[in-house]
């Protein structure tokens, strides 16, 4: 099934392009306008608060989920991971809704989480890939990935399916309430899909890349500001557990206060600069490590990139940068993890659904 590539993970990166276009296709309505149901935009709008609930890779698409919520349909969203939540509830407002992302939907740790606040009478969606899985089957509504199975135990495209269906549920959010929206998020959508072919026809860079960076290393940094810092996270994520090098997602003003005490010479780090309004800071914050011997690789987007960076990514809308930023920190992890004689797709110690709490 995963035909003439040598890994599941391989495969699903390079689906990334073909999911965009699904979703594309799949969300919009007979007028060519993206839709969602209406009974899910009248839950977004009903609540006061959104609160998102995953684990993994799917916590790391609901910071980024965030980002477009409050950003375009202007409605605040609380992120929480799902075996904190469980135990460690804060005080919710008065209508909240809570949204369930899961590649799987089988995760225990946000299954009770749904299970407990379904008791409290509060209003439930399901993000999730699996038509049929436990937490569709017990949320109010679901919304799909379309993304096809997702095979490798680390994530890929489900992550990029994740902020495409999160981003097109803020948009007809905003737009049923009459929110000036001041771009045509299809579009953009469009314009991801291509950006992310390009990334992946630049396979043989990033395997270049991750051997001058992450050949030898024990350790590796990844830094970022704003939503380059939640894509810093799953950056260092994928990495951690395909290529079992030790690696920390920092924002990228806190590395200073502590943590950049770890930087020795040749230490990697991965700086992410795809924000304008914070272009300027990371690269200080590049300076800083590079003054204690670091090595840096800067992955910019195009417009803010700069003579020592060592990839620049197409242009794409500034708020949808996560998309396909995250693509060469997917490549980055699969090609160190190779040079490593890693089991790709089976990591040690890892199932593809965490059904324990
Ligand atoms: C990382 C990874 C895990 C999952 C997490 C949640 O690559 O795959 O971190 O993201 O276990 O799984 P789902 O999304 O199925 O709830």
């Amino acid at each position: 099934e995963k035909g003439t590539y040598p890994h599941y993970m391989l495969k699903e990166i390079d689906e990334q392009p073909l999911v965009m276009r699904k979703i594309i296709q799949m969300y919009q309505n007979e007028q060519g306008e993206l839709t969602i149901a209406p009974e899910i935009i009248s839950a977004m709008n009903e609540s006061d608060r959104v609160y998102i609930i995953a684990a993994g890779t799917s916590y790391h698409a609901g910071l980024v989920g965030k980002q477009f919520i409050e950003g375009i349909a202007k409605l605040p969203v609380e992120v929480h991971i799902a075996s904190e939540f469980v135990y460690n509830m804060p005080l919710l407002t008065k209508k909240p809704l809570f949204i369930f992302i899961s590649q799987s939907g089988e995760t225990a740790d946000s299954r009770a989480v749904l299970v407990k606040v379904k008791e409290m009478g509060y209003r439930t969606l399901t993000v999730t890939n699996v038509p049929g899985s436990t937490l569709s089957r017990e949320a109010d509504y679901t919304l799909l990935l379309h993304a096809g199975p997702e095979i490798a135990v680390a994530s890929s495209k489900a992550y990029t399916a994740q902020l495409a269906v999160l981003a097109i549920l803020a948009d007809v959010t905003a737009k049923s309430q009459n929110i000036e929206v001041n771009f045509d998020l299809m579009h953009e959508l469009g314009i991801i899909a291509n950006a992310m072919e390009v990334l992946c026809d630049s396979k043989e860079l990033f395997k270049h890349i991750s051997r001058e960076f992450l050949s030898v290393t024990r350790n590796a940094f990844f830094i970022g500001r704003g939503v380059d810092y939640y894509v810093s996270l799953e950056g260092a994520l994928k990495l951690k557990e395909i290529s079992y090098i030790q690696a920390e997602g920092f924002a990228g003003g806190e590395l200073k206060h502590g943590t950049i005490a770890l930087i020795e010479e040749g230490t990697p780090v991965i700086a992410l600069a795809t924000q304008g309004s914070v272009n300027l800071s990371i690269r200080g914050n590049v300076k800083e490590v590079v003054a204690r011997g670091a090595n840096p690789c800067i992955i910019s987007m195009k417009g803010l990139n700069m003579d020592e960076d060592s990839f620049v990514i197409p242009e794409v809308h500034e708020l949808l940068t996560p998309l396909i930023s995250v693509i060469p920190m997917q490549l980055i992890a699969y090609y160190a993890a190779l040079h490593r004689d890693c089991d790709v797709d089976k990591p040690r110690n890892l199932a593809k659904s965490v059904t324990v709490e």
